[in-house]
């Protein structure tokens, strides 16, 4: 964010030191990069007081072989305390979480901030779009950019990639590539975290959820009106309601401006029910 000088930016976290020592890091890379947007850090949550958009990191990771619901528990009891305090500090913000397991915790930051559906939403939809475009390109040898996808539902195993949306230079990926061959990507995509932690043996991936939350950062703080797949709570948008699930939204200033929909396959309308049920499933065991 700061490398696009798309605002100036706090960073908090409450280990002592880790938040100051990050920004300073980053904010002596600037006479380099040149970039105008100044980086503090600090442990107290009174720095984001007055923000315009507040990303919620906060919370563990998950180890290898666990999956992203295992963290509920533990993450809830960090969101959702965040999440009042945003409300405090910050009542004008809008909020996006990445914090796992995301679409659960896009529904606890909107219950515990009060804040309207417009200001809450969660970055998922663009990690696993840019993973399905990365695979694709690679397998194509075509530059990342040529490849555009979309991939709504769950930040999990029900993601709901929309096979039609899949295009390389325009044309649809269909036509490219076996079936076969392009299920095996779009299960690479749906496994796409998991791969990274086994990998790493501690730790999350990193540097495409950064890009994915810059991307959103960007539209919302720039008022770009760019439809983006993100987790927004939905209200009677491709027919359900009460649950948050990753569908193509409109950011902007205010945040979800307009909730799109697309026209689904039917298979895909009962993949995205699908998910939206986990996930109610999941809502509902967080109230005590
Ligand atoms: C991922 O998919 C951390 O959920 C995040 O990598």
């Amino acid at each position: 964010m700061a490398l696009k000088g798309l605002a100036h930016i706090a960073l908090i976290d409450v280990v002592e030191g880790l938040a100051k020592g990050k920004a300073l890091d980053l904010s002596q890379s600037a006479p380099i990069e040149g970039f105008a947007s100044t980086v503090q850090g600090a442990t107290g949550y009174e720095a984001l007081a007055g923000s315009r958009l507040v990303v919620i990191t906060a919370g563990m990771s998950r180890k290898p072989g666990m999956s992203r619901d295992d963290l509920l528990a533990a993450n809830a009891g960090i969101v959702g305390p965040i999440a009042e305090r945003i409300a405090q500090l910050a009542p004008e913000a809008v909020i996006v979480v990445v914090t796992n397991p995301l679409d659960i915790m896009v529904a606890l930051a909107l219950q515990r901030s009060g804040f309207p559906r417009q200001r809450v939403m969660g970055m998922a939809g663009v990690l696993d779009s840019a993973r399905l475009r990365a695979f694709i390109a690679q397998r194509l040898g075509v530059p990342p950019t040529a490849v555009q996808a979309m991939v709504l539902g769950s930040h999990g195993d029900l993601m709901v990639p929309l096979r039609g949306s899949i295009t390389v230079n325009g044309r649809p990926a269909a036509e490219l590539l076996p079936p076969g061959e392009l299920d095996g990507l779009l299960q690479r995509t749906r496994d796409g975290g998991a791969e990274i932690v086994a990998l790493l043996k501690q730790g999350s991936a990193y540097y495409a959820p950064a890009s994915g939350i810059v991307e959103m950062a960007g539209a919302i703080l720039q008022d770009r009106h760019a439809v983006l797949p993100v987790c927004a709570a939905l209200q009677g948008e491709y027919g359900l309601r009460d649950v948050c699930l990753g569908v193509p939204a409109r950011l902007g200033a205010s945040g979800v401006e307009e909730i799109v929909e697309m026209p689904l396959t039917p298979d895909e309308r009962t993949a995205l029910a699908a998910a939206a049920e986990q996930v109610r499933a999941g809502i509902k065991s967080l109230r005590p």
